[in-house]
């Protein structure tokens, strides 16, 4: 009697859940919605697809669905889109409508719902955050007034690696030292701040925290909580530690770098025709009524992520195929060696004297994309797109990466070439000229960041290259290029060990 009774439960379970399926797909196509696998109730798509989303996934499904599809992860609705005319499309033409961004549980922890500037929507907070950002972080001017620092600093890591006897030998994780370098970069930006040392505690504490905020927001773990909300109960835990963290990591900002500013700023001795930094210009907003104290705390942690990690990634990828790729390396080298001569480090001006420098940070910017599907953006209102319709508050994905790889685009694409950027490509540039070139996004919610992020990236290989051979560890004849995708970041998945053989000529 009961299996009977069970038997009939099942089974109409079963039905209604065919039903939902045949009503879901009626609907969406009465409603010309992008194609996209088949969904469930609740789950929507995410039995079939998973948690884990990543560039590569979104070729096969477009592969399958074309070159726009929709995915329903339980609430949540991704359009993804991987061909140059509807990127133009969600990028430019329509730049506006899609200009919003889409943020996840874990995502609005950390910005206080969109309190930042980065995972903020479009319209007047992003576009007087925006404003108030560019001064102290994305002209010319910054430019030309850091470049000084940012050379400082490679040059220290160059000494620093010269008086490692390891480095020589058994090698090093360059990366640790590269980090340090970054930090340095960008905290004197924003705080007229510099970190001695690896081991200075506050730089210690910072890089934990941030690194933990890094590993909580880039896991593909929580998707299921983000995607079904009745499985949030489980995430309790996790969506907790999210807490913990963005409250020790602002509490970091505000204590230890706000307000010991504040501090130097309102001593006497404070020289007030000093450089401003970038927090004294913030506090100013702040004082004006601009903007209000969270807000600039915001600020802080989005230079935090946006500025530091998608640098040292960049190098890490870019050291990795130098060592893979030995004639490349000699190759620049060469260049460097003849341009500027035995005895002249490279400086900010001359990265623009180095077209086969510049090409290989491209090459590496195409093949190894850390933002492979840029920021999620996300359309506020229902929109239009390749003739579908998509359904209001959609996470949109460029697959930028794919722009960037597709081998109708691209000559062998898979291989690593800077002489493409010389060659085939030669018109190509970083700022998003040629749509299936975007490392840096295009349009509106395009990287302010590429001011400074092409002068340090070239200083930092340059200088690399200049002084030292780089090879893989003895034993090992290529650094593993292994990736770690995680929610919009593409990482090579271990800190590799490094050999820096010093040259003498300099
Ligand atoms: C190799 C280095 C970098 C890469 C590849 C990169 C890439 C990107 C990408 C793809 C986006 C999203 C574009 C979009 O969604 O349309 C972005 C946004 C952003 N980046 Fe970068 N970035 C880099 C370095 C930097 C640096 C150094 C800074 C700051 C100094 C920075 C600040 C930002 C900010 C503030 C945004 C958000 C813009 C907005 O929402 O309006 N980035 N970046």
């Amino acid at each position: 009697m009961n299996f009977l009774l069970l038997q009939k439960v099942f089974l109409s379970l079963i039905a209604a859940a065919v039903a939902a399926v045949v009503v879901s797909k009626i609907r969406g196509r009465r409603r010309n919605m992008p194609p996209g696998p088949i969904t469930l109730p609740i789950f929507g798509s995410w039995f079939q697809v998973g948690n884990n989303l990543d560039h590569h996934d979104f070729i096969r499904y477009a592969q399958k669905f074309g070159h726009v599809f929709l995915l329903r992860m339980g609430q949540r609705r991704i359009a993804v889109v991987s061909s140059p005319e509807l990127a133009k499309e969600v990028l430019l033409t329509q730049g506006k409508e899609f200009g919003s961004r889409s943020r996840n549980i874990v995502f609005d922890i950390f910005t206080g719902k969109g309190q930042d500037m980065i995972f903020t929507d479009y319209g007047d907070h992003w576009r007087k955050m925006r404003r108030i950002v560019t001064v102290p972080f994305f002209t010319n001017k910054v430019v030309h007034q850091y470049h000084g620092d940012w050379e400082a600093e490679a040059e220290a890591v160059v000494e620093d690696m010269r008086n490692t006897p390891a480095a020589s030998m058994e090698g090093v994780v360059l990366r640790r030292r590269i980090e340090l370098m970054v930090y340095n970069n960008v905290y004197k930006i924003m705080f007229d701040k510099k970190f001695e040392s690896e081991e200075d505690p506050l730089y210690v504490k910072l890089k934990n925290v941030n690194g933990e905020r890094s590993r909580l927001g880039q896991s593909l773990e929580y998707n299921f909580g983000d995607f079904v909300p009745i499985f949030r109960p489980f995430l309790r835990g996790y969506l907790n530690k999210c807490k913990e963290v963005t409250r020790r990591r602002l509490n970091l900002y505000k204590d230890s770098f706000v307000e010991v500013r504040k501090k130097i700023a309102s001593t006497e001795a404070f020289d007030k025709n000093r450089l401003k930094c970038g927090i004294d210009h913030f506090l100013e907003c702040q004082a004006n009524g601009e903007i209000n104290e969270d807000n600039v705390l915001y600020i802080v942690e989005n230079m935090n992520v946006a500025a530091i990690e998608t640098v040292i990634w960049t190098l890490e990828w870019a050291v990795a195929e130098l060592i893979n790729n030995p004639e490349i390396q000699n190759k620049l080298r060469a260049e460097l060696d003849a341009v500027l001569g035995p005895n002249k480090q490279v400086t900010e001006p001359d990265t623009h004297k180095l077209p086969y420098l510049q090409a290989v940070i491209k090459e590496t910017l195409r093949l190894r994309m850390v933002v492979p599907c840029l920021v999620p953006h996300m359309n506020l209102d229902k929109a239009n797109l390749g003739g579908y319709e998509i359904p209001a508050e959609s996470r949109i994905f460029v697959n930028a990466w794919w722009l960037a790889n597709d081998p109708a685009l691209w000559k062998k694409p898979e291989e690593f070439r800077p002489e493409r950027f010389l060659e085939e490509e030669s018109s190509v540039e970083v700022n998003g000229n040629d749509i299936k070139y975007i490392p840096f996004g295009v349009g509106r919610r395009s990287c302010p960041g590429i001011m400074m992020a092409m002068p340090v990236l070239g200083i930092t290989l340059g200088r690399l290259v200049q002084n030292f051979e780089l090879f893989p560890p003895l034993g090992q004849s290529k650094i593993d290029t292994a990736e770690n995708n995680g929610q919009f970041a593409t990482r090579m998945s271990k800190h590799s060990t490094i050999v820096l053989k010093p040259r003498n000529i300099i």
